[in-house]
């Protein structure tokens, strides 16, 4: 009897552990990001943006849901390194959802084990436009190269005859490239030379004058964000092409928000699209850049790579509420198409369910001063533009 008794405590020791742990369900979210290498910071600012995230939306997880994050560093374009980080935290740490990613060729490289391992995988960066085909676990927070440099192609094409193209080699340098080319041409514009740019350690004054010596209108740029941005906006002013009358124009990754205070007045009066700027005035976003000095210092910016962290964070909390903590793969990707923000600090997002990438207004910038700081200010704005290079594709 006293043996029975104590089997039958023991039995229902067992199972209130079980309604514990099942109560307080642990999601396990795998994060493959960028933190060494010259694109640390890349990795820095996205960091930041989904901590800063879950710190103020921990309410918005059903009661006795935890996240755990498991947290791995590729350090730059390194598609072998991404690729093993993708396959431990899938068979070793058993995460239910993956994301981060800054760079495409880690993005191509972890895309068909997402699909072998059916896991959610939603991007915070990586923006070439062939990426979410490579899965139907993929849905992406970011944006595409194609999104911001076809529109931007276009709407050169009213203001400039020609314009010389310089682009990192590497996929979202040509996504750039021919997005932007495909737009400036269609609109009667004329590409006058073009020329690709090493990603690893360039030095930009010779392709800058090859820039200058062609003599166009307008110079389009894409490069990774971060360091390099301020490192070709030196490169075309000691070249002296902004004193030539040339434009210098491209993405927003030319004059992103947190180098701009390195870039000093050089930048003054450059043009991108983009999806983002944290000079942007609507109410959304004059929330998170308080939230964020608040969090990281009065002189931290944080830039569209955050809020592609920011966004993600958020569609991740949204399919885990919905699923009431229990992470089921195609049920996830099927909310996930879903998804809709009409509130982001960028302005509206929704996910496209025929393709699984954002659709994002793209705004018109230009480098001003404002309140004795450098800022992109948006002027003009392109509503809810989807991936172009995937609507071409249809026609
Ligand atoms: C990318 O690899 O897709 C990428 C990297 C840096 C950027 C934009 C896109 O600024």
């Amino acid at each position: 009897m006293r043996f029975a008794g104590l089997v039958n405590k023991l039995l229902v020791g067992a199972a209130l552990l079980c309604a514990a742990t099942a109560s307080a369900q642990t999601i396990k979210i795998g994060v493959i990001n960028t933190y060494s290498g010259p694109f640390a910071t890349l990795g820095d600012l996205i960091d930041k943006g989904f901590k800063l995230y879950m710190k103020q939306n921990a309410a918005k997880l059903p009661p006795g849901v935890k996240i755990e994050l498991v947290i791995r560093d590729a350090g730059g374009p390194n598609p072998d390194k991404a690729k093993q980080l993708a396959q431990e935290l899938i068979v070793r740490d058993k995460i239910q959802i993956l994301t981060g990613v800054v760079f495409t060729p880690n993005a191509m490289a972890i895309a068909p084990l997402t699909q072998e391992a059916k896991l959610p995988f939603f991007i915070m960066n990586a923006g070439t436009s062939v990426i979410t085909t490579r899965s139907p676990y993929i849905a992406r927070f970011s944006f595409t190269l194609w999104q911001s440099t076809y529109p931007l192609g276009a709407w050169a094409s009213r203001k400039y005859k020609t314009a010389y193209i310089a682009v990192s080699d590497f996929a979202p340098g040509h996504d750039s490239e021919a997005g932007f080319e495909r737009g400036f041409t269609e609109g009667g514009g004329k590409i006058v030379g073009k020329v690709r740019i090493p990603l690893a350690n360039p030095d930009f004054v010779p392709f800058m004058q090859r820039a200058k010596d062609a003599r166009p209108d307008v110079v389009f740029s894409f490069i990774p964000a971060g360091r390099q941005a301020t490192q070709i906006m030196k490169a075309y002013g000691d070249l002296g092409l902004g004193k030539a009358g040339v434009k210098f124009i491209g993405p927003g990754d030319i004059t992103t928000d947190e180098e701009l205070p390195n870039m000093g007045d050089l930048a003054l009066g450059v043009i991108t699209m983009h999806h983002y700027s944290a000079a942007a005035t609507r109410p959304a976003n004059k929330a998170f850049i308080a939230a964020w000095k608040k969090e990281y210092g009065e002189k931290s910016w944080p830039s569209f790579m955050s809020v592609g962290a920011w966004d993600a964070m958020d569609a991740i909390y949204y399919v885990i509420r919905e699923q009431k903590g229990r992470i089921d793969p195609d049920r996830t990707m099927a909310l996930v198409k879903q998804y809709k923000n009409p509130n982001s600090p960028r302005g509206p997002i929704a996910i496209d369910p025929a393709t699984r990438d954002i659709i994002q207004n793209e705004y018109m910038r230009e480098v001003r001063k404002v309140g004795g700081q450098l800022a992109n200010v948006e002027f003009e704005t392109f509503a809810q533009v989807k991936d172009p290079w995937k609507e071409l594709q249809k026609k």
